[in-house]
């Protein structure tokens, strides 16, 4: 028999047509159940070997969530210090579109405020975690989109690594880094497909 169904694959790209990078929250609490089914996602979602080298960190209380977007911006502010020295080391920080989203983001938060944060924790230890948090990372996100939320990721927690004092508080454990972050929050204007740009298919895809 076969399992495939066209309504499952339109979904995830109708997922995925209304997912952006939400800039800004809205107020209120967050639908009931919403980050549990989102971190679920994300406990499900592939590993080599099954190795599942990622761990999750929600964020939702909302000092706590203060606390991040506060060690966010010092990241950032790190990291601007020390930019054309890094520029240095890994030319693919001088290229142009990547300098475009950083200038935007060299002064004010960077995450945006009133959201909850999942924090990804990747396990050193393990080959190909680095793609194993990405998977899990997009699938959050899409079930974040599924349950109405906006959302958008954050590598500004990357530098948390070297904050012991965030280490500490989320409890990261021993060869552990921590990796790029999903926020979540209420959206502002209804989630809408088709607001984005994006490479064309002739553009994106080869077919041989
Ligand atoms: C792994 C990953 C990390 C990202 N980290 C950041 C980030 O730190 N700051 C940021 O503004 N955008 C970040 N983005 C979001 C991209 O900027 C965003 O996907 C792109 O601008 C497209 O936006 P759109 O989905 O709203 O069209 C990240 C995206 C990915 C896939």
């Amino acid at each position: 028999m076969d399992t495939r169904t066209d309504a499952a694959r339109a979904d995830a790209v109708e997922l995925l047509e209304r997912t952006t990078h939400a800039r800004a929250f809205g107020p209120g609490p967050l639908p009931p159940m919403a980050l549990r089914r989102i971190v679920e996602a994300g406990r499900l979602a592939p590993s080599l070997y099954n190795t599942q080298p990622v761990r999750f960190v929600v964020v939702r209380d909302p000092a706590g969530y203060e606390r991040l977007r506060a060690a966010c911006n010092t990241s950032r502010d790190t990291f601007f210090k020390g930019r054309k020295f890094f520029a240095l080391m890994n030319k693919r920080l001088a290229n142009p579109a990547f300098v475009e989203g950083l200038e935007r983001q060299s002064t004010g938060d960077v995450l945006p405020a009133g959201g909850a944060a999942i924090v990804t924790l990747q396990d050193d230890a393990f080959t190909e975690s680095v793609e194993a948090c990405a998977c899990a990372l997009m699938a959050m996100q899409l079930e974040a989109t599924a349950c109405g939320l906006a959302s958008a990721f954050s590598s500004w927690t990357r530098g948390l690594s070297f904050q012991k004092d965030m280490v500490e508080f989320l409890r990261v454990p021993k060869g552990f880094k921590i990796f790029t972050s999903l926020v979540v929050g209420n959206p502002l204007t209804p989630l809408v497909a088709g607001r984005k740009a994006r490479r064309s298919m002739d553009d994106a895809v080869t077919w041989i």
